[in-house]
């Protein structure tokens, strides 16, 4: 008889214990994970700060062309006060330090009576245009090789925009 009971002591025990980790084995499923490859989340990646490429590549967002179109010739004419070291912006004006620029959009590449012309700029073979300038003006020696013109180049592009603005309003041009 009191083996019996004690059967049933433990029967009932051993009852709950399986129940209670078959409960455990069931209700860890649905909060079990796929391993992961990489422990931890998958944040997106560090954008690696490009100091190969070319910057104005980067700056190019804008087109030139809209920044041409909201350009402001008056301010242009300001931000020209570095290039009149340099350059006349005279009718007939003559420096020995630099070509006139009255005149230079739409004119052949160094074709003026100023002597110090490098080589390079003298057989370059092509007209100035916005494009053109912008890119020179970007950095000189980038576009014409050997170039004679000791300016390092404007870096903002909204300021090339003003200045070729302003170049193009001495040029006989609309804009
Ligand atoms: C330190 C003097 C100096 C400064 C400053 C200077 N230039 Fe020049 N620039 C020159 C010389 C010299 C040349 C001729 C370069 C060559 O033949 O390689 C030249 C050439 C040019 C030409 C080509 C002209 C042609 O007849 O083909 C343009 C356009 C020009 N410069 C624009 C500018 C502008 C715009 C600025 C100001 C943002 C400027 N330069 C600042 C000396 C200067």
């Amino acid at each position: 008889m009191e083996s019996l009971e004690f059967n049933k002591v433990a029967g009932a025990l051993l009852g709950t214990a399986l129940f209670t980790m078959a409960l455990g084995i069931l209700t860890d499923i649905p909060f079990s994970h796929a391993k992961l490859a990489k422990p931890g989340y998958d944040l997106p990646e560090a954008v690696e700060a490009s100091t190969g490429g070319n910057a104005v590549a980067a700056v190019a967002a804008v087109p030139f062309a809209t920044l041409l179109a909201s350009a402001d010739p008056k301010r242009g004419e300001n931000d020209t006060k570095v290039c009149a070291a340099c350059h006349s912006f005279d009718p007939g004006g003559e420096k020995p330090t630099g070509p006139n620029l009255i005149g230079v959009v739409g004119r052949e590449m160094g074709s003026t009576s100023f002597a110090g012309y490098s080589d390079t700029m003298k057989g370059f073979g092509k007209k100035w245009d916005d494009e053109a300038l912008n890119t020179f003006l970007t950095k000189p020696s980038d576009y014409v090789k050997g170039t004679k013109m000791g300016f390092p180049g404007e870096k903002s592009p909204e300021k090339r925009a003003d200045i070729i603005a302003y170049l193009n309003s001495i040029s006989g041009g609309a804009k």
